[in-house]
Parts: structure tokens; C-alpha cells; sequence
């Protein structure tokens, strides 16, 4: 358990955790029911990293089959009481943790669609567990299911340390480091975008702040 992200998002004020998922900038939902048409792909939904909740609830009122989970307890009793009809669709799992990932894919099994938004991979100490995370988010998913991951390039960022601290420590990943992933699971990029989310200053960074990331659709296929 990473004590600085527990620090972080236990005190952190709502908007600066939630992605910005209106249809305004981005239209997630459009993305995922054009591909889940065109390759036929389930309503079960997996929300790694949930924050605040909005995303999750949102997959809900939307009709999909939804469980979303998050390495910190306390932000899940909250998410809970917010919104109620997630009671009981919530549950505690640490994605840089193998064994709490294989726990929960045993009691649960595998998702049609798995969703990490907000950059959690990007969340680990090191390249070394930003990699096993990736590789954990594919046992989320079943066979012909869609995964959409937001991340951090270190392509997009020259001269940027791969591992920079801003209320946290983020580690980049690369896109070769990205190729061997897709290589080694079989998997088939669908879709890229860049999202940009612009933070206003704060007292502790006068300057606003262009956060840009991809958000990758990506298939893992049928097996043959
Ligand atoms: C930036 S927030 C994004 C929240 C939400 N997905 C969104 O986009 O609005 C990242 C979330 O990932 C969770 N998280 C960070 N590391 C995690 C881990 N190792 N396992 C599971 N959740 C984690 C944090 O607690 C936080 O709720």
C-alpha cells in the first residue's frame, strides 16, 4: 500500500480525483457502445480505481452490470453513500497486487468491458509495478472484452523524468514498453485520444496545468 496516494486522496478535494467525464470534452460512452456494437461485446463493467464514483454510477444508471473497485476503503463507504444503488457493487482490490487481482477475478470472474480512468497505473513507485499492473488489468478481462486505460507517455513529456513527484509519485511508461504489452497478450489497439485537463492555479503552482494523457480502446480478441 502506497501510504502518499492514501494521504493524497483521502483529503483531496472531489473535482481535482474525478476524471472529467462530461460529453463536453470527451464522449467516453459513445466510444465504448461504437465498439461494443461493431464486436459484439458483453454489459459487464469493471470500474478500477472508482474515486469519487461518478464514472461507476454513471456505467449504472446506463444499464451496464457494474462492480467498481479501489484500493482505498474509504473512499469506497463514500462512494456508497453517495449513491446508494452501488451499495454492495463495491469492493476493495490493490491492482499492483497480484494476489488481490486473482482473489477477486476468483469470486467474480472476468468483465466484458474494464475501465481504468485517471491514470491509476501511472499511480506505481516504479516501472516494475506499472507493468504488473498492466498485466493485472487483463485478467479483468474475458475473452473478446474491451479495455479502456488512460496513461501517461513519457513520449509526450521530453526531458520529463520517467518518475516525477506531484502530490504523488507518477511513473511514465513508454510506448515501446507499451508495444511488448499488446505483443505478449495478443491484444489490438481500437482507438487513441488525447485528453487534456486543465487545472486552474493553486497557491502552490501559479501557473495553470495542461495535463495531457491517452486514452487507449483496446480488444482482446476472441480466442481462435
Ligand atoms: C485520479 S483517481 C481517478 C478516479 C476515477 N477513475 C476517475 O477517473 O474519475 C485514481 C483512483 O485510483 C485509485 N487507485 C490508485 N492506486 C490504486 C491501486 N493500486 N489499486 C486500485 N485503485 C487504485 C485511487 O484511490 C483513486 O480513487
Amino acid at each position: 500500500m502506497n501510504d502518499e496516494v492514501r494521504k493524497y486522496y483521502v483529503s483531496a478535494p472531489e473535482k481535482e480525483i474525478s476524471s472529467d467525464i462530461s460529453a463536453k470534452t470527451f464522449d467516453i460512452w459513445n466510444v465504448i457502445e461504437f465498439w461494443r456494437k461493431k464486436l459484439d461485446i458483453g454489459n459487464r463493467l469493471l470500474d478500477v480505481g472508482v474515486g469519487t464514483g461518478h464514472f461507476t454510477y454513471q456505467a449504472l444508471r446506463k444499464g451496464y452490470n457494474v462492480i467498481g473497485i479501489d484500493f482505498l476503503e474509504e473512499l469506497l463507504e463514500k462512494v456508497a453513500n453517495k449513491f446508494p444503488e452501488l451499495k454492495g457493487k463495491l469492493h476493495v482490490v490493490n491492482v499492483f497486487d497480484e494476489k488481490s487481482v486473482s482473489e477477486f477475478v476468483r469470486k467474480f470472474n472476468q468483465f466484458d468491458i474494464v475501465t481504468i480512468l485517471g491514470l491509476v497505473p501511472n499511480h506505481a513507485e516504479n516501472k516494475q509495478q506499472l507493468t504488473a499492473s498492466l498485466y493485472n488489468i487483463t485478467k479483468f478481462s474475458g475473452v473478446n472484452s474491451l479495455i479502456v486505460e488512460d496513461l501517461l507517455i513519457q513520449e509526450m513529456f521530453p526531458g520529463r523524468p520517467e518518475i516525477y513527484w506531484s502530490e504523488f509519485t507518477h511513473t511514465l511508461t513508454s510506448l515501446s514498453e507499451l508495444g511488448e504489452f499488446f505483443k505478449k497478450y495478443g491484444l489490438r489497439l481500437l482507438d487513441a485520444y488525447t485528453i487534456h485537463e486543465i487545472y486552474p492555479a493553486v497557491s502552490e503552482y501559479d501557473k495553470e496545468l495542461d495535463e495531457h494523457y491517452i486514452r487507449l480502446f483496446i480488444h482482446k480478441p476472441p480466442r481462435k
